[in-house]
């Protein structure tokens, strides 16, 4: 069976210049092939990154919609912008903001309220690993959206696993690992509506780059990915998303 279109996103943290946006650019200008490519620059470089030609989205936006929030940015900005996506729920956005299942799941809304497909980012750290708590802690993370919004909610977003051990570590989950998450999350959502199983896009996300990402992308289940510190670097990046193609 035909899988889905490929994605490979860069996420810059709380990195990146205008320099680098433009450096993208030229490299990915003309990009073709079966693959969506897009970036998640700071806030303020998402709207010269859209100018500038690349696919932007956000890194995460407000469960709050306009109003007195210091420091906040809205959904329904992102999307005026030009922006079609936000990450929600990254694993640093939990682990050092304290974001809970539940304030993840009212971005997830609040993004696509106002037109932006959610990328939800799930995954278990080190030690739920080890206890062997993986899809215990991945599926409770999705059932947060699920418990809110139905399950049809799933059919406008993506789905970003991302061991949190893998995360800026150098240590990816081998492809094997990474399959088997993805198939248990493909196979939850089956169990709910097969149509939207079949159609989701989930990407693997934890210290991709431009070595690994082929066998990665290769696995039945993975879509795409989630890249960080390869995102940085445009000779990698391009590599990477090259890499993604005919895994559509
Ligand atoms: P690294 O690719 O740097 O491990 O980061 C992954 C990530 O957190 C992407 O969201």
């Amino acid at each position: 069976m035909a899988k889905r279109k490929a994605l490979v996103a860069g996420n810059w943290k709380m990195n990146g210049s205008l320099e680098l946006v433009e450096q993208l650019s030229t490299k990915l200008n003309g990009f073709d092939g079966d693959v969506e490519v897009l970036v998640f620059p700071p806030f303020p470089l998402i709207k010269s990154a859209i100018d500038s030609g690349l696919s932007a989205g956000a890194q995460t936006v407000s469960e709050n919609d306009a109003g007195a929030f210091t420091g906040e940015v809205d959904a329904k900005l992102v999307a005026q912008l030009g922006a079609k996506y936000t990450l929600v729920g990254h694993s640093e956005r939990r682990a050092i903001y304290g974001e809970s299942d539940s304030d993840v799941a009212n971005k997830f809304a609040k993004a696509q309220e106002h037109g932006l497909t959610p990328i939800l980012c799930v995954g278990e750290s080190e030690s739920e690993r080890e206890q062997e708590l993986t899809e215990q802690v991945v599926s409770r993370q999705i059932d947060a959206v699920i418990v809110k919004l139905g399950v049809a909610a799933l059919a406008n977003s993506v789905i970003a696993y991302e061991p949190v051990w893998a995360i800026g570590t150098g240590k990816t989950a081998s492809p094997e690992q990474a399959q088997a998450v993805h198939k248990f999350i493909r196979d939850k959502i089956t169990a709910l509506d097969s149509n939207i199983a079949q159609n989701l896009r989930l990407l693997y996300g934890g210290s991709v780059n431009d070595k690994n990402s082929e066998q990665l992308f290769a696995q039945e289940d993975i879509d795409g990915g989630l890249i960080g510190g390869a995102s940085l670097k445009p000779e990698s990046f391009e590599s990477i998303c090259n890499s993604a193609k005919g895994n559509g």
